[in-house]
């Protein structure tokens, strides 16, 4: 088979997971897939999606419909985003700039990731759609700012912090296929930063006294919230008690995640923390979701309890690995028609009314 052609029996997000896991290489399908440790939450955020179930209304006027939803005063036509994911080199030449033309192509959303493998300004400039960037803390503070610095120069729209990943997570799979970055891919965001020493056994720790070192706290958000002339949000909360922090810290978002179950096992799916937080919130900033979304249901599921939008961290790798532009293209128009096609079966003609009241009650 040859590379970047999109098999005629690939017509589901789930089809493009598979073909990727047959032909990608054993160390990349090792970092892609990912989870943490027993890779518990991983796959609870996709079944607890499947566990419900959704109540449709008959003969419901469609003839107005429209999937669009308003994110800071701009209008996006499906709420679907691309989320933030390294090294899209690893699986296709083009990297991102193949990604975030699949994303202008389909005008969908792109989060470019501080680890991206083509700089945040390439991007940029290949891009005709809003773009937000990814933030993680740098060991120095300048970097940081210069970082957010860049991001605001290059036309971004939001700055994303990530909050859920001070320290890697406990990579088994990784660390059984022997994963490690090609040479000639890089996370050249951060190549005029000089590294940070690493920290012997002598001194101490090197999760307790290396990483998380640098790592930022709600004070750290709170003055970032101050400087930046972006909104800022935050990805990675899921628990309740976090919401009030944040919304003191100034965010202006918040992305309920669990990093597709990367960093800590065994916390819950996202679909089920989603409802607290959006209740704790209460409508002042949007929430969005990421984790397991899958079929146009996940996000009908995900607005029901409280999501503005979702974002798509995998399946955009496993098309641009199997199909390239087209591919990731392909995938997220996939995903459009699945959604438009979730409206129309359970009468729900706009995303405003799509509440609680389109799942059926647990049985
Ligand atoms: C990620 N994710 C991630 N998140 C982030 O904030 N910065 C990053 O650099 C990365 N890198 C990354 C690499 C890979 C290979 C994956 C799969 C994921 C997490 C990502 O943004 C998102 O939270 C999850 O991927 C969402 O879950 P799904 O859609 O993959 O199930
Ligand atoms: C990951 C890091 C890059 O999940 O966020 O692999």
């Amino acid at each position: 088979m040859t590379r970047w052609q999109i098999p005629p029996d690939t017509v589901s997000l789930r089809d493009y997971e598979r073909r990727f896991h047959e032909r990608a290489e054993p160390g990349v399908r090792a970092y892609i897939a990912g989870a943490a440790a027993d890779g518990i939450t991983q796959h609870e955020n996709g079944a607890a999606f499947e566990r419900l179930r959704l109540m449709p209304r008959a003969l419901v006027d469609m003839s107005q419909a429209s999937a669009r939803c308003t994110l800071f005063g701009e209008v996006l036509d499906y709420p679907i985003l691309i989320a933030p994911t390294a090294f899209h080199r690893l699986v296709h030449p083009d990297g991102e700039l193949a990604t975030v033309q699949a994303a202008s192509l389909t005008r969908t959303w792109m989060t470019v990731s501080t680890q991206s493998s083509v700089t945040l300004e390439e991007i940029a400039k290949a891009s005709t759609v809003p773009l937000w960037f990814q933030l993680y803390f740098q060991p120095r503070p300048q970097d940081t700012a210069d970082l957010v610095r860049r991001a605001e120069q290059a036309g971004y729209k939001a700055i994303v912090v990530t909050i859920d990943a001070a320290v890697s997570g406990v990579r088994n799979i990784e660390q059984r296929a022997g994963f490690r970055l090609p040479d000639d891919v890089a996370a050249v965001n951060l190549a005029a930063y000089p590294p940070v020493a690493p920290v012997s056994a002598s001194n101490g720790s090197p999760i307790f006294r290396g990483m998380l070192k640098h790592a930022p706290t709600w004070r750290d958000i709170e003055a970032l919230c101050r400087q930046a002339s972006l909104p800022v949000l935050v990805k990675g909360l899921l628990n309740p008690q976090d919401v009030e922090p944040a919304l003191d810290a100034g965010v202006a978002g918040i992305v309920v995640s669990n990093h597709g179950g990367r960093t800590l096992d065994t916390v819950p799916a996202t679909i089920d923390c989603l409802p607290a937080i959006a209740a704790q919130v209460g409508g002042r900033v949007p929430v969005l979701l990421d984790g397991g979304v899958r079929r146009g249901t996940d996000i009908v599921k995900a607005i029901a309890l409280g999501a503005t939008a979702v974002l798509l961290g995998q399946p955009v790798l496993h098309a641009l690995a199997v199909g390239g532009m087209p591919g990731v293209a392909h995938m997220l128009t996939l995903l459009q028609t699945e959604l438009e096609v979730a409206m129309a079966l359970t009468g729900r003609p706009t995303l405003d009314a799509i509440d609680a009241s389109v799942l059926a009650p647990a049985r």
